[in-house]
């Protein structure tokens, strides 16, 4: 796809995480299908991470499914050491893995949560974000990366904390990244997702009343899909994206607007 090449020249090659599901798991079909190498990450489930690479590997396009735990430093090196042999330097990273919030209060929260938490959402981020500019910087080669963050990056819930302060401080880190690597030409932008149909909404898809009630709340009338924010995600990567950098783009259906209306 004509539309995918990069400006900074090469044959892309790219990393998903969280590849196994969701989001990230559109997103890295979508890549593979515009013949683009993906080494996608999986943390639970073997099974779907193997059938996402079948469904690209049918197409025609390559990928490798990679067991990863982005929270933890030499499984984030596994996974590039992997994807290098495999197919060479990677030059555009998508950061989708992550948990979501537990709706506990932070006076019940236990420390062991909120690290879970922030090691999965925050510090696997950091992990494959440092290790990605690490090897650009010595192939002197430009790139893209797009960290999936969400609204609640600054729309805060109550029981959210874990969530919210990890989404916060992965804006900030999308920003001052960008910052850091802009004369290197690689673009860092974040991706900030409302209400998406994915396994993470598991409860609202099996309880179709509760969904509905949900929708009922974005101002679009219906909750995302994957593709959509997978489609979005693309776009940054590729060469059309050129000169956007540092900043998040929210994919909401203007749910995030709705603060103080009303009263
Ligand atoms: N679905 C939504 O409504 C929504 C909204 C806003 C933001 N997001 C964000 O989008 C991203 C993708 O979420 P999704 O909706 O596709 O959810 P999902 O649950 O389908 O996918 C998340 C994936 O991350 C993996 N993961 C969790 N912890 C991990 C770890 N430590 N190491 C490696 N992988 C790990 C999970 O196994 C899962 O495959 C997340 O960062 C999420 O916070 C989602």
């Amino acid at each position: 796809m004509a539309h995918h090449t990069l400006p900074f020249g090469g044959a892309p090659v790219a990393i998903v995480t969280g590849g196994e599901s969701g989001i990230g798991r559109s997103a890295a079909i979508k890549l593979g299908k515009a013949a683009i190498p993906v080494a996608l990450t999986y943390f639970a489930d073997e099974a779907r991470a193997n059938a996402v690479v079948a469904e690209i590997t049918d197409s025609g396009g390559r990928a490798v499914a990679v067991r990863t735990d982005v929270g933890d430093e030499q499984s984030v090196e596994a996974l590039f050491e992997l994807a290098e042999e495999r197919f060479g330097t990677v030059d555009l990273l998508v950061n989708s893995a992550g948990l979501n919030m537990t709706g506990v209060m932070l006076r019940d929260m236990e420390l062991a949560q909120f690290d879970r938490l922030m090691r999965a959402d925050l510090y696997g981020p950091f992990l494959t974000c440092r290790r990605m500019v690490r090897s650009l910087d010595s192939a002197n080669r430009g790139g893209r990366i797009v960290n999936i963050s969400s609204i609640h990056e600054s729309a805060p819930r109550a029981g959210g904390v874990d969530y919210d302060a990890a989404k916060g401080g992965l804006a900030q880190l999308t920003a001052t990244l960008a910052l850091e690597l802009a004369p290197k030409h690689v673009a860092v932008n974040g991706v900030a997702p409302g209400m998406i149909l994915t396994p993470m909404n598991q409860s609202e898809i099996d309880h179709p009343g509760e969904l509905t009630r949900k929708e009922a709340a974005i101002p679009w009338g219906r909750a995302g899909t994957p593709d959509e924010v997978a489609d979005l995600i693309l776009f940054l990567l590729s060469s059309a994206a050129d000169y956007i950098t540092g900043t998040t783009v929210t994919i909401d259906g203007a749910l995030s607007l709705t603060v103080a209306q009303g009263a």
